[in-house]
Order: structure tokens, then C-alpha cells, then sequence
């Protein structure tokens, strides 16, 4: 791997809840996702990234932290905590952890005394009328009014008061926060809607004071050494995107486009560009990603007519072929794979786990769902908690019931039965990763010349991979074949199948 860990990491996003459940309570914890390292390791990652992991009424799935000092009980606890970190150090894998610094919980203290005080009410944004006629992320109106009669805003759910970083106390926190958990050996932070934190009457996307925040974030970092800083940024404009990577703010950024990206060869290549322009001058590595716990999984997505990812596009009942989403889902992959830079693995990706589309209605918890008045199914779907093993549910997710029900047909999903599958999804991920740490990641690519409908690439240790997008058969350029993500046709490479070739 590459100097400084992260240019060129595989990372795993550990989705707490649906991990995996040590105590047998439905949910998953950190007594599950310890017992699970050896397989992290044997899959071949470099870090963990996990979702929020503190106290939480769980209005969002976490992400309405009520104490950013402590673990959800529910999970665990901070003891535990730091055994896990200690433990994944151990077998050689970093921990990021999520720091969410847009908002906080209705249930944290702040907000409590907040309440109880109208002389207390400067973290948040409180006001006697609402100032603006924003509306949620999730849908409805960004204010809601409290029993005294002030309003309070909140980009997403009104569990979720925004900060006001117009306060030095907010700026303060964090910093602290960050110290808290560097202090305990944590690697990394993703930090969670990133561009959103100054408010003003212009609004609340991308405004300049945020990169004061993310400079003294840079400075508390070094101060560690090694320690990485990773943001949620979505954005369109490339140019305010790489404003965040500059070299005295965050280390990288996740990649939306790439993930929005439809499976089409013009596309695919246009945004690859794109972001190879936008890093390169200022020496930022690339992230490539597939998917995470916001967006519908890729096997459905990609087997669908409209293979964009687009959260207002998110519609229930929307045809698609598994099958044919399953094969490029395998070929994306092995692209992500082998692009210049990090990646990152949703857990669940590398058993091919589809959407569950068919979730009853009564169980869905995404406020997503609620606040759209169910048009919008929700998250909820790419958040099932993982199928490990046996023949039924709760296919060794632990010892009760899930907290969202697994299909019945992820018995032939599961991490046992796909183990000993040579040609499973999870086989791929193994092999595929195990020849990304020694042949890609940090770097740069060379393209080479082929038809309109052909992604082929040469990467610095000579690795060229080479995907098809086009509806028949292609030739591949001369090379030693390692790895497929399916099978050739007397050496040609069959449609929606990325290769791997070695030119010795
Ligand atoms: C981010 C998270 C998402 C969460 C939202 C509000 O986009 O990824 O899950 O709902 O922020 O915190």
C-alpha cells in the first residue's frame, strides 16, 4: 500500500445495525462485529468505516447523536469500543468512525437545556418565526415550532436541530470530539453532510466559512499524524467539490458522480475524467463507490431501464432484472477496483445482496418514508441486516429476530454458501481485493485506445483492465488473464464482464 494509508485503502462500510448480532436482541452491535473481523480480514480490506455508533433515539438510523462522547447501549459499550479498535489494529485494519456535525439529537443534552432556557438557545437556530421557507431533506418544512412558541431548524428530521456554527462552543465541541476519539486509536472520521454546516440568507449548500472549520479539523489531524479526514460532499460543481481536498483541508471526499453514474460506457468514461481532473492538480487521491446505506443497492439499480442513482428517483415497484444486474454490478466492481485511488465495499456488496423492495410498510423505519408520505420507499431497503449463514432467516444475523425482515432467497447469498463458490460474488471481492493491494489503488491510468464502448485501462504496475459495455463480444488487448468478473467466450470478452490481464 501506498505511504499514507488512505490514497489507496479498500474500505468496508460496516452498517452497525445489520452487521451482525452478538446478544441476540434483533440488532446488530459491536459483540457481532467483532466476532466477524476474521472474515473482514480474510475478504482483504484495509479500514472499517462504521455508521454513527453513539447514543441515539434513532430517528435516523443514528444520525441524531445525543452524545458524540459515548457508544448507543444498544451496541455496546465505549469499553467495548476500544477493544474493537484494538482488535481490528490488531489483524492490520483501520477504524473510521462517523462524525455527524451538521446536527444533533433532540435527545442530546445541548438541546435539552435549549429548551428548558430560551437563554441557552444559541447552539441551535432557534427564532421566533421560521426565517426562511426551507424544507427538509427528507421532506415537510425545515422548522418546527417547540411548546414556548419558537421555531427551530432542521435540515432533516425535526429529531435532527441543525447546529449554528456561528457559535465558537459548536466549533469547540468538535474539535474536542475529534480529540476524544483520536485519543482512543480511531484512524479516520467520515464526516457526515459536510457541506452543509454555515447557515445564511443565501443558504446552506457550500457556503465558504465551512472550510474554515475543516482547516482547524485538518490542524487537530495532524496533530495525530496519519489520522483522516473524509467528507460527504455532494455536490455538482467539480471545481467547489475540490475545494474541500485542498492540502490544508480533507484528505478525500467520497465520489458521488461515480456512484450516480448510469451503466453507460460515455458516461462512465466522461465522469472518470472528470474526477481524474478535479484530484490530480491538487495531489488528492480519487475515491471510486458503488453504494452505501442512502442509495438502492447496485444489483437492482443496474438491472433496471434507468441505471442512474437519483434519491428523488427512488420509486416503488420499479422493474428489474436481477440477473442482468447482477453481472454488471460484478463488472462495476472490478472497474471501481482498479480506478487510481481508494474505494470503498458496502457490506452486503460483496455478496451481491439485492434491494429488498417488498419491505411491509408498517416496518419501515426511514423518516425518508414517513416525511414523503410514503411515496418515497426509503433507505430501508439497502439496510437489511446481513445473511451469514444456514438455510433460513435470520441466516446467523444472531440469535432473534432482525429488526428488518431478510428474504427467504438469501439462503443461497449467505457468506457460508458463497465461500466455498469459486464463482460467487463473494470469491470475486476476495480475489479481486487481494490483487488490488498488490497491483492497484494509489496511482494513475493510462488509457488505451478502443471502440466507443469499451473501458480498457492501464494501470502502473502494467494490470490493464478492460470493460465491455457493449451488447455483443469484444477482443482483449494482449495480456495474461488474472481475473474476470465473468466467463470469457473463447477468449473474448462477453458483454457487461470487466477483465484483469498482467502484460508481462
Ligand atoms: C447523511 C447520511 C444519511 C443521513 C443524513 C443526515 O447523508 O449518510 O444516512 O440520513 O446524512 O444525517
Amino acid at each position: 500500500m501506498s505511504q499514507t494509508w488512505w490514497r489507496g485503502a479498500a474500505i468496508y462500510q460496516v452498517y452497525l445495525r445489520s452487521f451482525a448480532d452478538g446478544n441476540g436482541d434483533g440488532v446488530g452491535d459491536l459483540a457481532g462485529l467483532r466476532s466477524r473481523l476474521p472474515y473482514l480480514k480474510d475478504l482483504g480490506i484495509d479500514a472499517i468505516w462504521l455508521n454513527p455508533w453513539y447514543p441515539s433515539p434513532m430517528a435516523d438510523g443514528g444520525y441524531d447523536v445525543a452524545d458524540y462522547r459515548d457508544i448507543e447501549p444498544v451496541f455496546g459499550t465505549l469499553s467495548e469500543a476500544e477493544r474493537f479498535v484494538e482488535e481490528a489494529h490488531e489483524l492490520g485494519i483501520r477504524v473510521i468512525i462517523d462524525v455527524v456535525p451538521n446536527h444533533s439529537s433532540t435527545e442530546s443534552a445541548w438541546f435539552k437545556e435549549a429548551l428548558a432556557d430560551p437563554a441557552a438557545r444559541d447552539r441551535f437556530w432557534f427564532s421566533d418565526e421560521p426565517l426562511n421557507d426551507w424544507q427538509s431533506i427528507f421532506g415537510g418544512s425545515a422548522w418546527t415550532q417547540v411548546p414556548d412558541g419558537q421555531w427551530y431548524l432542521h435540515l432533516f428530521a425535526p429529531e435532527q436541530p441543525d447546529f449554528n456554527w456561528g457559535n465558537p462552543e459548536v466549533h469547540q465541541e468538535f474539535e474536542d470530539v475529534l480529540r476524544f476519539w483520536f485519543d482512543r486509536g480511531v484512524d479516520g472520521v467520515r464526516i457526515d453532510s459536510a457541506a452543509l454546516l454555515i447557515k445564511s440568507e443565501e443558504g446552506y449548500e457550500d457556503l465558504d466559512e465551512v472550510h474554515d472549520v475543516y482547516r482547524r479539523w485538518r490542524e487537530v489531524a495532524d496533530e495525530y499524524g496519519e489520522r483522516v479526514l473524509i467528507g460527504e460532499v455532494w455536490l455538482p460543481d467539480q471545481e467547489r467539490f475540490a475545494r474541500y481536498l485542498r492540502p490544508d483541508e480533507l484528505h478525500t471526499a467520497f465520489n458521488f458522480d461515480f456512484l450516480a453514474c448510469p451503466w453507460d460506457p460515455a458516461e462512465l468514461r466522461r465522469v472518470i475524467d472528470l474526477t481524474l481532473t478535479t484530484h490530480t492538480p491538487i495531489g488528492a487521491p480519487p475515491t471510486w463507490v458503488l453504494s452505501n446505506h442512502d442509495v438502492t443497492r447496485p444489483v437492482t439499480r443496474y438491472g433496471r431501464a434507468d441505471t442512474a442513482f437519483a434519491h428523488g428517483g427512488r420509486l416503488h415497484g420499479t422493474p428489474s432484472d436481477l440477473e442482468l444486474g447482477h453481472r454488471r454490478a460484478r463488472a462495476a466492481a472490478l472497474l471501481a477496483m482498479a480506478l487510481p485511488g481508494s474505494v470503498y465495499v458496502y457490506q452486503g456488496e460483496e455478496l451481491g445482496l439485492p434491494e429488498v423492495e417488498d419491505l411491509p410498510d408498517e416496518l419501515r423505519q426511514d423518516p425518508m418514508y414517513a416525511r414523503s408520505g410514503g411515496t418515497n420507499p426509503g433507505r430501508d431497503g439497502c439496510r437489511v441486516p446481513l445473511p451469514w449463514s444456514g438455510d433460513e432467516p435470520p441466516f446467523g444475523f444472531g440469535a432473534g429476530t432482525p429488526w428488518l425482515p431478510q428474504p427467504d432467497g438469501w439462503r443461497k447469498l449467505t457468506a457460508e454458501a458463497q465461500r466455498t463458490d469459486l464463482g460467487s460474488m463473494l470469491n470475486l471481492y476476495r480475489t479481486a481485493l487481494g490483487l488490488r493491494r498488490d497491483l492497484l489503488g494509489d496511482g494513475t491510468l493510462t488509457w488505451l485506445p478502443t471502440g466507443p464502448e469499451v473501458l480498457a485501462f492501464a494501470r502502473d504496475s502494467g494490470l490493464v483492465s478492460v470493460t465491455n459495455l457493449s451488447s455483443g463480444p469484444v477482443p482483449l488487448p494482449p495480456g495474461r488473464l488474472l481475473l474476470s468478473s465473468g466467463p470469457l467466450e473463447d477468449g473474448v470478452l462477453p458483454s457487461d464482464t470487466t477483465a484483469w490481464l498482467a502484460r508481462d
